[in-house]
């Protein structure tokens, strides 16, 4: 078992003590209103991450000038907003975490979030081609910068009034200082653009400024892109140089992230990427500087003690992991590694939920509502009867339990998990089983009854005589309409993940939506020759996706070349063929093995069969609607809530 004792070194950032290795990065949330006030959810959020045990918080950014803000953001562009400010240090402070302000001109990212609030403009420093059309630029003069610099120094003036511990520069993943420093976006002839001293010139002078306004004694860190993520981007040996002359400029520590959002999914990266994307990055950065170095993305504990313990990185920042899990840090601390309800990296988080809301999470529902935890006790304890081992079935039944209800859990197969362990068996979400696995470890310590080999039925329900039933049977995948489909070359894509059937010869995946389009990159992976029909655009039918893991599935998918039928509907599987409509014309696209990935249908006849057959009769999960995880848990925490 891995010793996470290093974790739990104290260490220094400039003259700020923290009494661990774990940092939680800015990330940006919906809590605040719509101006900007702090929320009470927005301060049980973070209560319950400083709670948790993290060294330092640093919350979502605060604008510095008042053209570059966003809504459902606390900004810090006049001495008003010190006070909201104070609220959220106050909340942090009181849990023994220490806080930091992190301080951004939006510049580009307005491009990544997909609009511009009314009035304002995207600031660049070149106008590029490539800029999408729908947006109002502004191409930033000396005159702004000069203003720029002023408000930064004014922000982190402010951010130290307010009681902040430290501020940090946003100077990464496409906001205005950051395309100042990259070649990809700065064609500038004047002295802030061309070579790299002069793409450095606004950030250095913003952190001059800063350093000014705070006094030598007051911790500053920079947060710098070491990889634009796109071909012409900053390349390492700049970034290197760039960190050596912000640590000179008055930096205490540098920040490695990465990514050109808008383009690049890097920054926030998903399950298909490696773990620890950034910390070949962070290794090289601080092999140039002296302040210590911070690294994110895609980190877990493990991986944590590893990077500190061969000294690639001086502290790690876990965003996501500590939205699925605030108590992380205690949890490992304490030796309790395997109770972390892990993050999967599966950015549901970044989804508005229709159901849950804003920033929903697979593994915990309690994410932007920290207040609902923990459920309350039930008032008159009742016998309930679970049925459906997959994550509904699971979720619903471990958070009865928790309220103290009698809980027994019956699952057809032989084994929990449902459909979540055909997302597991798929390359690159084999973390996804983490989920299951932590399940099972609640199921067992609160006492819930399995009992698995047992399809329940009416008369099952008759004979146990629950109180209350819970149905959560889940969903199947859907066979398509068409003549052909039913042949012995058509398989489904559940099958091909689970490796229970062969792919032979050329194949078709019809679907394009995840499923259709993981497929295809495995079997494109493996070399075999595979294309993809879908009737509607990628990703556009059904349930909505999350933007920055559907672009990096798209970008795998053209990176290995795989034909893309779309607006293509099948009208017939022959037996070495699908037969398809585009546009006006009929195409037949040869084909040995055809892979169904065409959806899902709720599994609902037995919440039917129920009715009446005890006092109160529930559904959950797809068996209601097929959906994704984090409306699942959320929906399963809301009915637990309820019995
Ligand atoms: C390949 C794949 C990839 C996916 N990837 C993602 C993803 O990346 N992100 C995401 O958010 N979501 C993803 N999903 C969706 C997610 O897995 C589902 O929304 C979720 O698992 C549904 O859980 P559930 O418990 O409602 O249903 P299920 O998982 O279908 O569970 C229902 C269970 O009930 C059992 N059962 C049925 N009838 C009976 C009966 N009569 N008696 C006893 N047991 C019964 C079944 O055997 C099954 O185990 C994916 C789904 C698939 C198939
Ligand atoms: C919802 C969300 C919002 C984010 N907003 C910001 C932000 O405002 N500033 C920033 O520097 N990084 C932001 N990030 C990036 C994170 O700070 C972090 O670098 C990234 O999530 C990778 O770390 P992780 O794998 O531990 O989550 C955001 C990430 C997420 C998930
Ligand atoms: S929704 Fe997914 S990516 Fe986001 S915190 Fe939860 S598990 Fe991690």
């Amino acid at each position: 078992m891995t010793d996470f004792k290093t974790l739990f070194q104290p260490g220094n950032i400039g003259k700020l003590s923290l009494k661990n290795r774990l940092i939680m990065p800015a990330m940006g949330t919906q809590l605040p209103d719509a101006q900007g006030k702090v929320t009470q959810r927005f301060l049980d959020y973070y209560r319950a991450r400083a709670a948790g045990g993290v060294g330092l918080i640093i919350p979502q950014f605060a604008a510095v000038s008042s053209d570059a803000t966003m809504p459902f953001n606390v900004p810090i562009y006049d001495d008003s907003w010190v006070s909201e400010w104070k609220k959220v240090v106050d909340a942090v402070h009181a849990f023994g975490a220490r806080i930091g302000i992190q301080l951004m001109h939006i510049g580009m990212i307005y491009l990544y979030a997909g609009f511009v609030p009314e009035g304002l403009t995207v600031k660049v420093p070149s106008m590029m081609p490539w800029l999408r059309d729908d947006m109002p630029y502004h191409e930033v003069t000396e005159e702004d910068i000069e203003r720029y610099i002023q408000d930064f120094g004014e922000a982190a003036r402010r951010a130290k009034e307010a009681g902040a511990d430290l501020v940090e520069l946003h100077a990464c993943h496409g906001c205005l200082v950051s395309t100042f420093m990259s070649p990809i976006t700065n064609r500038r002839i004047d002295q802030y653009g061309g070579s790299i001293e002069n793409r450095a010139r606004f950030a250095r002078r913003v952190v001059e400024r800063m350093r000014q306004k705070v006094g030598p004694e007051f911790p500053i860190s920079v947060r710098i892109n070491a990889d634009d993520d796109i071909e012409g981007g900053v390349s390492l040996d700049e970034v290197i140089q760039q960190a050596v002359i912000l640590e000179d400029a008055g930096a205490d520590a540098i920040s490695v992230s990465g990514g050109l959002e808008y383009w690049s999914t890097l920054s926030i990266p998903c399950y298909p990427y490696p773990e620890g994307p950034m910390v070949p990055l962070a290794e090289k950065v601080k092999k140039a500087v002296k302040v210590p170095v911070i690294v994110a993305g895609k980190i877990n504990a493990e991986l944590a003690v590893r990077v500190l313990e061969e000294g690639k990185a001086d502290f790690i920042a876990m965003g996501r992991p500590l939205l699925a899990d605030p108590d992380l840090p205690n949890k490992v601390r304490q030796g309790r590694p395997d109770q972390v309800r892990r993050c999967i990296y599966c950015n549901n988080c970044l989804k508005d939920d229709p159901q849950a809301g804003p920033g929903a999470c697979s593994v915990n529902p309690f994410l932007n509502r920290e207040a609902r935890y923990p459920l309350p006790a039930a008032e008159r304890p009742k016998r309930v009867m679970v049925v459906g081992g997959g994550l509904a079935g699971m979720q619903t039944a471990m958070f009865l339990a928790e309220r103290g209800h009698q809980v027994s859990l019956y699952e057809r197969s032989e084994r929990l998990g449902g459909q979540w362990n055909v997302a597991s068996a798929t390359p690159g979400k084999e973390r996804y089983a983490t989920f299951v696995d932590y399940l099972k470890g609640r199921l067992d310590e609160r006492g819930v009854t399995v009992t698995l080999g047992t399809e329940v039925n009416r008369e099952k329900v008759l004979e146990v005589k629950p109180d209350v039933v819970v149905v959560a049977t889940g969903a199947s995948p859907v066979v398509l309409n068409v003549p052909g489909a039913t042949g012995k070359n058509v398989v489904q894509g559940h099958d091909v993940l689970e490796g229970k059937v062969p792919v032979k010869g050329r194949a078709v995946v019809v679907g394009g939506r995840f499923i259709g389009m993981e497929v295809a990159i495995w079997l494109a992976e493996q070399g075999k020759e595979v294309s993809l029909v879908t009737r509607a655009g990628l990703g556009e039918d059904g349930i909505r996706l999350e933007k920055l893991t559907f672009k990096t599935l798209a970008g795998k998918l053209v990176d290995l070349r795989v034909p893309l039928y779309l607006h293509s509907k099948v009208l017939e599987i022959t037996d070495n063929a699908v037969v398809v409509s585009l546009g006006d014309g009929v195409f037949s696209i040869p084909a040995d093995t055809v892979i169904l990935a065409v959806g899902m249908r709720p599994e609902n006849r037995l919440a039917q069969e129920l009715k009446g057959a005890a006092p109160e009769v529930y559904t959950v999960g797809d068996c209601v609607r097929p959906r994704d995880a984090a409306e699942v848990a959320y929906q399963a925490s809301s009915l637990a809530a309820k019995i």
